[in-house]
């Protein structure tokens, strides 16, 4: 594997003018971030070499590079889900190229259901920790030297100075948000309400089929890592609605406008 995240990174270096210290991983219906970026260098998934393709309905497949700010910065519009069948090491195959290619911060969104009774769709949580019941770990497998510890620590997942940044941010821009632990299944069927219940009662603010194993590697790297949620839906079986893919991506289209104006000022005011 780690050759092909060599051979990813060595085409990158030739298309990338810079060695961006940020990236951002836009999920379910939140690809509009990338236009706001200055002097755009546009990549598809499809020529970088080994990179997964989603299959997944709201998911762009473009590597962008830009300026916001003074700031480099590199927007994967897309990703790939477990639920898609790849294996973890796909899933976070491109986690690994963003490491290996020197990133060290990483921001991670998602579309939700809220699980938390006082939540509401187009709300934003900031992850301050998850529970992964995914059934796998991205780690899983053969260890190799120099990529990152065989039991990384798991106490500091998400980094307390990005997740007060963006604190800072939602408060000057007028956007309310809170923190919580995403719980995440691997999908695809939505949950079902006993499985709410018992996410709720082990803890659980929000539900979701992505996200853990991308900052389980990027931790596991040594990256920093934040992850903003964005609440599609009330979880299963806490209103009378059936779930439906679309109904995300509807709301997430709302969404999208307050988290492009948190991510622009987190990085126009990152030190
Ligand atoms: N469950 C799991 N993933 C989701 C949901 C949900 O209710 N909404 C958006 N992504």
């Amino acid at each position: 594997m780690i050759e092909k995240v060599k051979a990813a990174c060595a085409f990158l270096r030739e298309r990338i003018p810079s060695s961006p210290e940020s990236a951002v991983i836009l999920g379910s219906g939140l690809g509009f971030f990338a236009d706001s970026l200055e002097g755009r260098t546009v990549i598809s998934y499809e020529e970088i070499p080994n990179w997964p393709l989603s299959t997944a309905p709201g998911h762009g497949g473009r590597l962008v590079y830009g300026r916001l700010g003074d700031r480099d910065v590199l927007v994967m519009q897309g990703r790939v889900h477990y639920y898609e069948g790849y294996p973890m090491e796909q899933v976070v195959f491109p986690v690994r190229v963003l490491g290996e290619f020197g990133v060290k911060n990483l921001v991670i969104t998602n579309a939700s259901g809220g699980v938390d009774t006082a939540l509401s769709p187009g709300d934003i949580v900031l992850l301050e920790d998850h529970i992964n019941f995914m059934g796998a770990n991205p780690l899983r497998g053969p260890d190799t030297p120099g990529w990152n510890d065989r039991f990384p620590d798991m106490t500091r997942c998400y980094d307390e100075e990005f997740t007060a940044a963006f604190e800072a941010a939602a408060a000057a821009e007028g956007v309310p948000v809170r923190r919580g632990v995403y719980f995440a299944f691997s999908g695809p069927s939505f949950e079902t309400p006993a499985e709410i219940r018992m996410a709720r009662t082990l803890g659980a603010t929000v539900v979701g089929m992505s996200t853990v194993p991308e900052a389980i590697t990027a931790n596991a790297m040594g990256l920093r890592v934040c992850a903003l949620s964005c609440v599609a839906n009330a979880a299963a079986g806490m209103t009378m609605n059936t779930l439906t893919g679309q109904e995300v991506l509807d709301e997430m289209a709302k969404t999208s406008e307050k988290l492009i104006r948190l991510l622009n000022r987190f990085f126009k005011e990152m030190r």
